[in-house]
């Protein structure tokens, strides 16, 4: 599994331990005919990297204790590396295996707009076809789904209504500056779906409950999932491109 712009980890540490909890209750003999599942987190900034580095070792990132219990033999691995996103997708090397799930938080918004469609495209070179999913958490979200706001503690419920409540403000958003560049859904399609791009298909999209979010990002949320489509599809679509 790959986490791009994996920043300080945190995603990491949270997959592995939904990966180990899986796995042991899969197998609770902890078989080790159970496959073994890599996540690996890129980030350019070798600050982030270093500090995401340290975390994973912290007892808080909860994977100390993972492998401790898990000794010699873990089903579940994680690494950080110094690493281009576009540099690693686009220069990857025939014996490059593909990998069969994506995480993307923060990262499509944390990129200037203009390197969308390449964002898109290099997903499609690091995930399997016809098998490779890639999670996008879409954040900040234009407009807000705001599902779930008025459940939220009354602080953060004012704050989202006044920073996104209207529709004057939703608009601004559309123009603000970035990082992070507001997002939306019809900007993901259209670089994922896209013949000319990537060559995803949606699978699944819904609000996240605004309680289920970071907090001062409830209601601003949505969670897709995309399919890397099949070898001929893509094969079909470079000749598409090519012809153009
Ligand atoms: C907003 S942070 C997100 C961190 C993390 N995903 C999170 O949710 O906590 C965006 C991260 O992407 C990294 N980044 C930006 N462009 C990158 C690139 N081309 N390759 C690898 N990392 C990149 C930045 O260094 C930064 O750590």
């Amino acid at each position: 599994m790959l986490v791009p712009g994996c920043g300080r980890g945190y995603d990491i540490a949270s997959f592995a331990r939904a990966a180990a909890a899986s796995a042991s209750s899969s197998s609770p003999s902890g078989d080790s005919k159970n496959k073994k599942t890599v996540i690996t987190g890129w980030d350019y900034v070798p600050e982030a990297v270093r500090s995401a580095k340290e975390w994973l070792e912290s007892p808080e990132s909860g994977l100390a204790e993972l492998k401790r219990r898990n000794g010699s033999s873990p089903l579940v691995a994680v690494e950080v590396e110094q690493a281009d996103f576009f540099q690693r997708a686009f220069s990857s090397s025939p014996s490059f295996i593909p990998f069969t799930l994506a995480f993307d938080y923060t990262f499509f918004c944390a990129l200037p707009p203009p390197r969308r469609e390449e964002w898109a495209r290099a997903y499609s070179r690091l995930l399997a076809p016809g098998k490779g999913l890639l999670i996008t958490l879409v954040f900040p979200c234009v407009p807000p789904p705001a599902l779930g706001v008025d459940e939220l503690p009354r602080e953060e419920r004012e704050a989202f209504q006044a920073s996104f409540g209207t529709r004057e403000l939703v608009e601004d958003a559309a123009k603000a500056e970035g990082p992070p560049w507001p997002v939306s859904l019809e900007e993901y399609k259209r670089v994922l779906l896209s013949d000319k791009g990537a060559l995803f298909e949606l699978v699944s999209c819904e609000a996240v409950p605004a309680k289920l979010s970071h907090r001062g990002r409830g209601g601003r949320e949505m969670i897709a999932v995309w399919r890397r489509t099949t070898a001929r599809k893509a094969n079909e679509n470079d000749e598409k491109l090519s012809a153009l």
